[in-house]
């Protein structure tokens, strides 16, 4: 983990900073987006995983398979349903057996972007993260990666699936490849949305109510913490900023380091489809977008909005919807 990813940033240092472009101040040399808000690529590319075809196609089946759970009956797919944005719309997932876990599932579009995975960043990166769900006992439950691989390798098509995605290796089905075709696929979940036109250049693809609603997120601070081209993902940063955050029984990333100066830090997630991954927060507290962006005001920058400017935000939240790739994002044939 590079420490220098998660610093906490002075808010206030920054209300200016962002006007001009920063590139890799956060982001620290990881791509070419820097504070400035980028326009999206194609697919988010990875150096320790290259993109192919056979790996992608692999990983779309894996993602839709029920089958990596114990009881067969949950998929990726359950809890990040790639027709609804990548989310289930439940304050908490259901994983097998109905057992609920304790946060809210957030979008996979656009995961592979952030510099961190989990609401408490203890994966870097979405080939690292897609072990935790399959063996986590309240989620897909299997015992152990072994016993993953055991089940893959009982199924023929699954075999030459992974020998056309890890050409030339001698026994290509296992987790960590499993992880690895997951990731690959995953890296293409992006929606260009009506921001990207306008980022490109369509001045009108943006009404003035919309642009406006941009100007005031921008100028109220919310890009202090939600900037670079998925409009978060960047850094992890203390809920309650300002004003202590009411809900506390989840400490976030103190959890993970026992450090009590991260108590309560939790990852910025991307704003990208926020109009359609509700609800809101780490806990699913909060269903209405627009009560999300006044507590967000309140709590992360102490101030109080109006009704009317919070209308403008979440205008241009609203925005932020891309267009699903339902080609890509097709159920295949499983083996
Ligand atoms: C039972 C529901 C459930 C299943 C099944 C599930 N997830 Fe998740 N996923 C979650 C929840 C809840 C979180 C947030 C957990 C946390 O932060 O501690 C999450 C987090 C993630 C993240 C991090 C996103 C971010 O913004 O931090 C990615 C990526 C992801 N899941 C991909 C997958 C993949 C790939 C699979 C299948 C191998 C999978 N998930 C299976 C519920 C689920
Ligand atoms: C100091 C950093 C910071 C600032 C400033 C900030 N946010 Fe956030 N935002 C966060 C963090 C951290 C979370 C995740 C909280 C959690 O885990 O529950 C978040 C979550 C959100 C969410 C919920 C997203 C989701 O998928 O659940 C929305 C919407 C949001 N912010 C909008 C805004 C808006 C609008 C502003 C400006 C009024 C703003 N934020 C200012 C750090 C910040």
């Amino acid at each position: 983990m590079k420490r220098a990813l998660i610093l906490t940033f002075p808010v206030a240092a920054l209300a200016a900073a962002f006007l001009i472009a920063q590139p890799g101040r956060m982001g620290q040399g990881r791509g070419p987006h820097g504070m400035m808000m980028g326009t999206l690529p194609d697919t988010i590319v990875s150096e320790t995983n290259p993109i192919t075809p056979a790996k992608v196609a692999l990983g779309r089946m894996l993602f839709y398979d029920g089958r990596l759970s114990n009881d067969g009956t949950v998929s990726c797919n359950s809890c990040h349903d790639l027709e609804k944005y990548g989310v289930d719309g439940r304050q908490f997932s259901l994983g097998v057996g109905g057992q609920k876990g304790g946060r809210n599932s957030p979008t996979v579009y656009h995961a592979a972007g952030q510099v961190l995975q989990f609401w408490d960043g203890r994966a870097e990166t979405v080939e690292d993260q897609a072990k935790g769900p399959v063996l986590n006992p309240v989620e897909m439950a299997m015992a152990s990666g072994t016993e993953v691989e055991r089940r893959l390798r009982t199924i023929p098509g699954y075999v030459t699936a992974f020998e056309n995605a890890f050409p030339g290796q001698p026994r290509p089905v296992t987790f960590d490849n499993m992880a690895l075709a997951i990731g690959a696929f995953e890296r293409g979940l992006v929606t260009p949305s009506r921001w990207d036109r306008f980022l490109a250049g369509d001045r009108a693809a943006l009404s003035n109510y919309e642009f406006a609603g941009h100007r005031e997120f921008m100028r109220d601070g919310c890009a202090n913490c939600h900037n670079g081209t998925f409009v978060g993902g960047r850094s992890l940063q203390k809920l309650g900023a300002v004003k202590a955050w009411p809900a506390t029984s989840d400490p976030g990333r103190e959890a993970v380091t026992k450090a009590e100066t991260d108590r309560m830090t939790f990852k910025v997630p991307t704003l990208r489809n926020v109009a359609k991954t509700g609800p809101y927060f780490h806990d699913g507290s909060v269903v209405q977008l627009d009560e999300a962006v006044r507590r967000m005001a309140e709590y992360q920058l102490g101030a109080n909005l109006e009704p009317n400017r919070v209308g403008q935000i979440v205008a241009w939240l609203n925005t932020l919807t891309g267009e699903i790739p339902s080609d890509y994002i097709r159920k295949p044939e499983l083996p």
